[in-house]
């Protein structure tokens, strides 16, 4: 079953961000958009993210005639729109008048007015107001035939600590503990160095000069992740007086907040994706971006859109390089591989002045067609054309990893280990990247996901885990699932609270049949080796010393140190299923043999089997089709063999064998079922 945005508009949406307010005073340009866009192939606009200071001139006094046009016109010239909620950026007047609407510091300094998404999240009047202007637009344009969805807010993030913040965190630690701060005082662990509470109105955020541990950040962090959910489900319902049209937000990576429990508020999700392509490192960054296009789908188990990218570089990296010919198409299609139904940019026409000027768009200051980018980009809007059967369908995924990031946040804090970065990131890529490589679809999920559709879960330093978690992993594997944990696993709780009688956690030491000592953390530079088989791999920053229970196998031993010849790698049957644990971080050559051998007693093969370096090939399907995407980010082309015959989506022809797969390119493939 195929899975839409929006079922009354069944194509990739190809368009991005687009600012006509910037260009009141000079409409023909607005004409030029229009043509540019069926030009272009794109046939979707972005429209109202930062616009509320020209729909709300003055405090209650609305001017959309603006808006009135330009949807008309859009709609005119074939296209749709995702209709933005104003609430990233608010006008002046507001700030002057109600400046509780502005954001405190953690210093306690309210900030001016100025920059954007400088808004408290708990201001009673700022959730008014935006609920009134949500409400306003979904009135006014809701069922305009151009709209088919919102596009709520931008870009989420932040915290504030105004006094209504910071009340409202009292509330929400008196609800998290049920009204009993020894409760708290327990999960904090707060009679150590004297800091116990007498009642939650004592508790304070996290601040530079005040009171700063792990229990305090996760769940400060854990309130401002709600308060923004809150915040969301505010914004939607003055959208839903009015309109049943899809929601989203456009989500981050790498942040702190919990998106698959806010996700829950929203249709569908999308994120702004800017990987900085062509660094040395850019055959690693292509499996980075993959992850991320993983999680977001993931998430709602469902296409996602990719909401922002851009069409060149950008302005506000260090080296703001242009994509190399056939990169545009490349990554642009590798999110469509991973299930997103959507290519958006930020952003459509570069700004005359201000701060994203020369930020790559469809439309340079030249204002003409001719220039490289929008030629790359009319080739895109081509492409998705020809693959529009693909819409909707979804990747039929056995294997997962957990990236969890309450997880993230615990590793972020927790005083030991390699105290600045204990690179959970970097450790949970290695792990993905032997996926990528050998071209499987995976799920990435967070710990406390149902496991059960998976044959293989692979949680890489999972850390800090809730008793559910760690009785949902006992479950799966006792069920016949196969798990690969590793070093540090299960070792406190979401407070911080460690877990007594001896890591992983309860059940969890019969399920990998280890109990994990004590880790090494070794210098930058220095390594150990684990044997397995006959070959020795290299492992470095953490060193777990194990011990056995007799049901459990060594797969690998140390070689080096004082632990030389104890067990490293480890492998248990536990009820119907099957648990490796891994005690050491490896560079990848460990994780390669382990995924492997895995992979391998599992019978579980990649979309393409044999695979060089820089190639992947990723896979969406439904009842009638597979799509196999297969890529390649070498600078040369590659000769891979597909095996049997399958349909070359874009050219119509049929390749079978041995293809050539050019630089920077790729190719779209049909198997019937
Ligand atoms: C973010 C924002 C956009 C724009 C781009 C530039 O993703 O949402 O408004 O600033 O970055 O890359
Ligand atoms: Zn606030």
């Amino acid at each position: 079953m195929k899975k839409y945005f929006n079922e009354n508009f069944k194509h990739f949406l190809h368009g991005g961000d687009y600012n006509p307010e910037q260009w009141i005073d000079t409409k023909e340009v607005w004409d030029e958009d229009m043509r540019l866009m069926k030009l272009s192939h794109c046939n979707e606009m972005s429209v109202g993210i930062f616009s509320w200071s020209i729909l709300e001139p003055k405090e209650n006094e609305y001017d959309f005639s603006f808006m009135d046009e330009i949807l008309d016109k859009i709609y005119e010239a074939g296209g749709r729109v995702l209709l933005a909620t104003p609430s990233g950026a608010r006008p002046r007047w507001m700030a002057e008048k109600y400046p509780e609407v502005l954001r405190v510091k953690s210093n306690g300094q309210r900030n001016e007015f100025g920059r954007r998404h400088n808004h408290c999240l708990t201001s009673p009047y700022y959730r008014k107001k935006v609920y009134e202007m949500n409400s306003i637009l979904a009135k006014r344009y809701g069922k305009h035939p151009a709209v088919i969805g919102w596009h709520i807010s931008n870009e989420y993030g932040g915290d504030c600590f105004c006094p209504l913040c910071r009340e409202a965190f009292t509330k929400w630690l008196e609800k998290k503990y049920e009204g009993d701060i020894d409760k708290l005082n327990f999960q904090w662990w707060t009679t150590f160095w004297s800091h116990r509470f007498d009642n939650f109105s004592q508790v304070a955020p996290p601040l530079p000069h005040g009171d700063s541990y792990a229990s305090l950040e996760l769940d400060w962090k854990r309130f401002v992740s709600d308060q923004t959910q809150s915040f969301i489900a505010n914004e939607i319902a003055g959208v839903r007086e009015y309109s049943d049209l899809p929601t989203t937000i456009n989500m981050m990576p790498y942040q702190y907040i919990n998106y698959t429990k806010i996700a829950n508020e929203i249709d569908a999700v999308s994120w702004d994706s800017y990987p900085s392509w062509h660094k040395p490192e850019h055959l690693s960054l292509a499996p980075e971006i993959a992850f991320w296009h993983d999680f977001f789908r993931s998430m709602k188990q469902k296409p996602f859109l990719l909401m922002e990218s851009t069409p060149s570089n950008t302005n506000w990296q260090e080296f703001n390089k242009l994509k190399r010919p056939g990169m545009h198409k490349l990554s642009s299609i590798q999110a469509v591989a991973h299930g997103s139904d959507s290519v958006q940019y930020f952003q459509w026409r570069k700004s005359r002045g201000s701060n994203e000027k020369f930020h790559g768009a469809v439309v340079d200051h030249v204002g003409h067609e001719n220039t490289r980018v929008f030629k790359d980009v009319t080739e895109l809007g081509i492409c998705l054309e020809k693959i529009n059967e693909v819409l909707g369908t979804m990747p039929s995924v056995k294997v997962a990893l957990i990236y969890d990031v309450d997880n993230d946040n615990a590793l972020k804090v927790a005083q030991g280990f390699q105290l600045k970065d204990k690179k959970y990131m970097q450790t949970c890529y290695t792990w993905y990247n032997q996926l990528w490589k050998r071209g499987i679809d995976v799920d990435i999920i967070n710990a406390e996901a149902d496991l059960t559709p998976y044959t293989l879960v692979i949680a890489p330093m999972l850390y800090s885990t809730t008793e559910k978690t760690v009785a949902n992993i006992e479950k799966y594997v006792k069920e016949g699932g196969t798990f690969i944990g590793t070093y540090a696993l299960a070792m406190v709780n979401e407070n911080d609270l460690c877990y007594l009688g001896g890591f992983p956690a309860n059940d969890l030491k019969k399920v990998f049949g280890v109990w994990a000592e004590e880790i090494d953390t070794l210098y930058p530079g220095e390594c150990n080796y684990v044997r397995c088989k006959n070959n020795e791999y290299k492992v470095v920053d953490y060193c777990e010393r194990i011990n056995l229970a007799p049901s459990a196998q060594t797969v690998g031993k140390y070689q080096d140190d004082f632990y030389a010849n104890e067990p490293a790698v480890v492998k248990n049957a536990y009820g119907k299923g099957t648990a490796y644990y891994v005690g050491a971080r490896g560079t990848g050559e460990l994780e390669d043999f382990v995924v492997g051998s895995v992979l391998k007693s599992l019978k579980i093969e990649g979309n393409i089997k044999k695979l060089p370096d820089g190639v992947t090939a990723h896979s969406r399907e439904d009842e009638n089709a597979k799509y196999i995407f297969v890529e390649n980010y070498n600078g040369d082309k590659k000769i891979i063999d597909i095996g049997e015959k399958m349909l070359n989506l874009e050219t119509g022809e049929t390749e079978s064998g041995e293809v050539v797969i050019p630089s920077f390119g790729l190719k779209i493939y049909k198997k019937a079922k």
